[in-house]
């Protein structure tokens, strides 16, 4: 007698973002056909009894070999980078597509899939990067772009070659609004940057941990509360990617008690690392914890933990941007180290993001199970528009699946599966790995081995955002 279905899970203990119960799950050609218990057979089965199961993981903010200034070179393209995503309990990944300035969307767009090609080992989308926002690609090229399933973009309110002005913003704010897109903000004050970057030079501070004091909280928090005075002004939702302190939190929640829809984003490094990652002398190391906003100090750790708990944040992603420390085309430019503002900036943690917070978060008790859910998939599917497709169990939703092993594990680089020659978090203990990585039914990752394939992996054309309404253009000095 042929099995009923390709895959059964049995026993799962299955929590989702509203939910935990008992439950068998039935898959057939990569979907979730049926629930319940005592299924029938499956070709292949798994018992995940006493298990905790979760929808795969959603990366919705992570760098994969997106194109940048030379010398820097990101080190995981989407083949290493997906197999990483995958041994940590990922199953989708949503890189950015970066517009180069005087270059079109769609030359970004058509580049980034020729990348992604034939690599890509789980289901993936592209978020675009704006930098240009011209007068034609306003009119035609970015609503174009949002209608085939790109329907988010990212915003710079920092860094020369990415940055725009409050003029810029407001008007992809409001195209926002008109086309239902979900406008992604990065929030820290340029010119406060460069003055700070400025002092700190002239007086010989160069070290990589100086890259903290020339990104204060102070301006991070002043470019949140500008760019969430921009979205009132337009009436639009929009995201804060990678909030790291109390002062950012403190004006999404002011905003939030206005009545605004504003969204946001924390990232594992602002729960787990701190300033003195970046050094307490003036030695290198620090370089591997350059990112931006930098981590700050255990007060704000704690801000960060109250705010996952409380539901003001409303997705956990990695921010993935994968540069070896001892690499000419990483930390260390030319084969140098260098002066802070020209270390390359980001932290590897595609692979570590899932772990850290189930251990970090859901068996210490900060946060429930199904919080954990919310944060990893449910939102970040509502919010990209991915979902019920992704980041739910679910009849009809993809076979996308982590069964959960809660067993003490040693982090180290070497264990881990991106092409970056470190991990912050080396040395650290987590709680609990993926057992199984399921990906559209298939095993992925067993708790041993990646199992999945170069190419398998999917390209997601995205609808809207279900996290907010699309709505008629704003009247006055913004359309
Ligand atoms: O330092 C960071 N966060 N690097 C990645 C790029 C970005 O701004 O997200
Ligand atoms: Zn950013
Ligand atoms: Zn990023």
């Amino acid at each position: 007698m042929s099995a009923e279905f390709d895959l059964v899970i049995r026993n799962a203990q299955v929590a989702t973002a509203s939910d935990t119960f008992t439950s068998d799950i039935g898959v057939v050609g990569g979907r979730i056909v049926q629930m319940g218990v005592r299924l029938s057979t499956g070709a292949r089965e798994i018992d995940a009894r006493g298990r905790t199961t979760t929808p795969g993981g959603i990366d919705a903010h992570c760098h994969l070999d997106q194109p940048i200034a030379p010398p820097a070179k990101m080190t995981d393209d989407f083949e290493t980078g997906t197999r990483s995503a995958a041994c940590g309990g990922t199953t989708t990944v949503i890189p950015f597509a970066a517009q180069q300035k005087g270059g079109s969307l769609r030359a970004a767009i058509d580049d980034y899939h020729e990348r992604a090609n034939g690599r890509a080992s789980i289901d993936y989308g592209f978020h675009l990067i704006v930098t240009d926002p011209t007068p034609e690609i306003m009119a035609t090229e970015l609503p174009a772009l949002i209608a085939e399933g790109y329907s988010s973009f990212k915003i710079y309110m920092t860094y020369d070659d990415m940055k725009l002005n409050d003029g810029q913003i407001l008007r992809l704010l409001a195209l926002a609004r008109t086309h239902g897109a979900m406008a992604m903000i990065h929030a820290e004050n340029t010119e406060c940057i460069a003055w700070l970057t400025e002092s700190l030079l002239e007086s010989g501070l160069s070290a990589p941990r100086y890259h903290v004091a020339s990104r204060p909280m102070l301006v991070e928090r002043e470019a949140t509360h500008r760019a969430i005075s921009l979205a009132e002004l337009v009436d639009v939702s929009m995201l804060l990617v990678h909030v790291s302190g109390r002062e950012a939190v403190e004006q999404i929640q002011w905003a939030r008690a206005r009545g605004l829809k504003i969204l946001s984003e924390t990232c594992p490094q602002y729960l787990l690392l701190t300033a003195e990652d970046l050094g307490i002398d003036d030695g290198y190391e620090g370089a591997k914890c350059v990112c931006s906003p930098p981590p700050r100090d255990a007060a704000s750790q704690q801000a960060i933990w109250a705010a996952l708990a409380d539901g003001t944040f409303t997705v956990f992603s990695s921010d993935h941007a994968p540069f070896s420390f001892d690499d000419d085309q990483g930390k260390k430019p030319g084969g140098r180290e260098v002066a802070f503002p020209y270390i390359p900036n980001g932290i590897p943690g595609i692979e570590t993001r899932l772990p850290l917070l189930y251990s970090e978060g859901v068996l210490t008790g900060r946060i429930s199970a199904n919080r954990f859910v919310e944060l990893t998939a449910t939102n970040p599917a509502k919010t990209y528009g991915l979902h019920p497709r992704k980041g739910t169990i679910a009849i009809g939703s993809d076979a996308d699946l982590v069964i959960w092993d809660e067993r003490s594990v040693l982090l180290t680089n070497a264990m881990l599966h991106h092409a970056v020659d470190y991990t912050p978090y080396e040395g650290r203990t987590v709680g609990a790995w993926p057992a199984y990585t399921i990906s559209r039914g298939e095993v992925v990752w067993d708790g041993e081995r990646f199992l999945g394939t170069p190419g398998r992996g999917r390209f997601l054309q995205r609808g809207l955002p279900t996290m907010i309404a699309r709505r008629p253009p704003p009247s006055g000095a913004a359309r």
